[in-house]
């Protein structure tokens, strides 16, 4: 069967990015990576991509007057290349409305707490800060609005006594790297269906 192809959409570190390459790297794996994405030069993320021999784009938003225009480009752009699925891995922009319903359930993002609890940004400060005794990571859905959105995978992680916000991060990315593989493994076999913006999963009871 053909794989599903995916642009991975980054700024930074891309360490969500590696866990889909090395995903990707198993012959079995359902899903290949046709282009990775910076809004950044000179990232991590990229250098991740070009050891995979990935084909990179660098877009930055600096070059454009505004979010429209530089979301209209990036569509452009993706958009020549062969794509099904556009993965958010740490991609620091804000996407506004004309992109996300251009590519409406073909986006999907990973976010670093139990949503729809801590959207946003400093997610472990606030958990921590709030005495939670859980947080964890998900992946869902894109929609207008900030880390909404149907919910795909999602790992809960004990919040541990003197954890602070570095500890916690690193604890809760261990179980990004473990679920946005499986997230997008799922897609790719065509096991996910959304019905009333609800995740359903064939072959779950
Ligand atoms: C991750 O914590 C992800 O959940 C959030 O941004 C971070 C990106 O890390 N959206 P990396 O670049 O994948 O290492």
């Amino acid at each position: 069967m053909a794989k599903l192809k995916l642009c991975i959409l980054i700024s930074g570190r891309g360490s969500n990015l590696q866990s889909l390459i090395d995903a990707c790297a198993d012959d079995a794996f359902p899903a290949e990576i046709a282009l990775v994405v910076s809004n950044i030069d000179g990232v991590q993320g990229l250098e991740r991509a070009k050891k995979a021999n990935i084909p990179t784009t660098i877009l930055s938003h600096k070059d454009f007057k505004s979010r429209e225009a530089f979301d209209a480009t990036l569509s452009e752009t993706i958009s020549r290349f062969d794509v099904d699925l556009l993965c958010l891995a740490g991609f620091m922009r804000i996407l506004s409305d004309e992109f996300v319903n251009h590519w409406f359930d073909r986006l999907i993002n990973i976010h670093p707490s139990l949503l729809p609890a801590y959207k946003g940004l400093h997610v472990h400060e606030r958990v921590i800060e709030a005495g939670e005794s859980h947080s964890g990571c998900t992946v869902h859905y894109v929609r207008p609005d900030m880390d909404s959105g149907p919910i795909i995978k999602q790992a809960k992680v004990t919040v541990e006594a003197g954890d602070n916000a570095d500890t916690l991060a690193a604890r809760v990315l261990e179980q990004e790297h473990i679920i946005y593989p499986e997230a997008v493994r799922l897609i790719a076999e065509g096991r996910i269906r959304i019905e009333n913006e609800c995740v359903v999963i064939d072959g779950n009871t």
